[in-house]
């Protein structure tokens, strides 16, 4: 038995779990896995990048002792970085755009987040954040970290971010899955989950894929942005993307929870139905592996679970 310093130490080590009722189900050929990031401590694989972000600006003297923390997020890093500074003794302020949905802002807050929250580009919908949202989130964390002469935990930029990937989440699935995965599989945000994932495991032979919306007006929150250029994947040498609408992430969201107890997001439902794509064309017979990026907890008040 061990006992933890804090709940940051208790980020990663998630358990990854074979999917064989959904295999049996859809008739599939090929193993799925499952990789369970919805049980760290803010309820997301976030968490993972938001230590290790704060950690190596620590380290390397860009964030001071007490300096404040900026960062833009969709609820989830924002989580995990409220979590992180909680405990390493940081203000936080989270920009999220108004299009995410509310139980993220309430979370952060308990948290002791000071949240800000940016109003949608005209014409967006509320719980479709496009990138044109985003860019109006960046500009106002931009600001506010000029503001309050703040350290700016960027998702899109830190390495510590793929790093913690690299480091963790990749070698975790690798060693859970007795080096037997041959692909994976992540919808992309930021990309650090993918780009990390790949440097780890595009060495070891494991094929990796982009999941991506199939339309920019989507519900996946936390991703799907269409940017032109993310620098968490540079170097990631791809085999593919899977593209996926918003009602097969809906529909596999759902099927994830009714068929084998796991509660996940839009997300997870994008990334099994990208999983389940692939088991039944370029990778059949193989063993895929995905994240369930966090938990349907979050979507209590969206159309996922009405
Ligand atoms: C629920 C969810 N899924 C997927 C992603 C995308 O992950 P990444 O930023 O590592 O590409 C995020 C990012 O915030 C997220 O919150």
């Amino acid at each position: 038995m061990t006992v933890l310093p804090s709940v940051v130490a208790a980020i990663g080590g998630t358990p990854l779990v074979e999917l064989g009722r959904i295999s049996d189900e859809l008739e599939l050929e090929g193993r799925l896995l499952a990789k369970l990031d919805y049980l760290n401590p803010g309820f997301s694989k976030k968490d993972r990048a938001a230590r290790s972000i704060i950690e190596q600006a620590r380290a390397s003297g860009a964030l001071a002792e007490g300096q404040t923390v900026v960062e833009l997020t969709s609820g989830n890093m924002g989580t995990g970085l409220a979590i992180v500074c909680a405990v390493m003794g940081h203000p936080f302020v989270a920009v999220m755009s108004t299009g995410n949905s509310e139980e993220r802002a309430r979370m952060m807050r308990a948290l002791g987040a000071e949240v800000v929250l940016v109003p949608q580009a005209k014409g967006s919908r509320r719980g479709e954040v496009s990138g044109e949202d985003l860019a109006l989130v960046e500009e106002a964390a931009q600001r506010i970290t000029t503001e309050r002469g703040a350290f700016r935990a960027d998702q899109f930029a830190l390495p510590g971010n793929a790093d913690a990937h690299a480091a963790g989440t990749a070698p975790e699935i690798w060693e859970q899955s007795d080096g037997q995965v041959t692909a994976f599989c992540d919808f992309v945000g930021s990309g650090g989950t993918l780009g990390g994932a790949a440097r780890y495991l595009l060495p070891r032979g494991v094929r990796v894929y982009a999941v991506e919306p199939d339309n920019p007006a989507h519900p996946i929150q936390g991703g799907g942005y269409a940017m032109a250029h993310l620098p968490q994947l540079d170097g990631a040498d791809l085999a593919g993307t899977v593209t996926v609408s918003g009602a097969e992430a809906t529909e596999n969201a759902r099927l994830l929870a009714k068929t084998e107890g796991i509660f996940g997001g839009y997300s997870a439902g994008a990334n099994l139905a990208a999983a389940v794509r692939l088991l039944q064309g370029a990778e059949k017979g193989g063993v895929v592996a995905f994240l369930v990026c966090d938990s349907g907890l979050k979507y209590l008040s969206t159309d996922l679970w009405e």
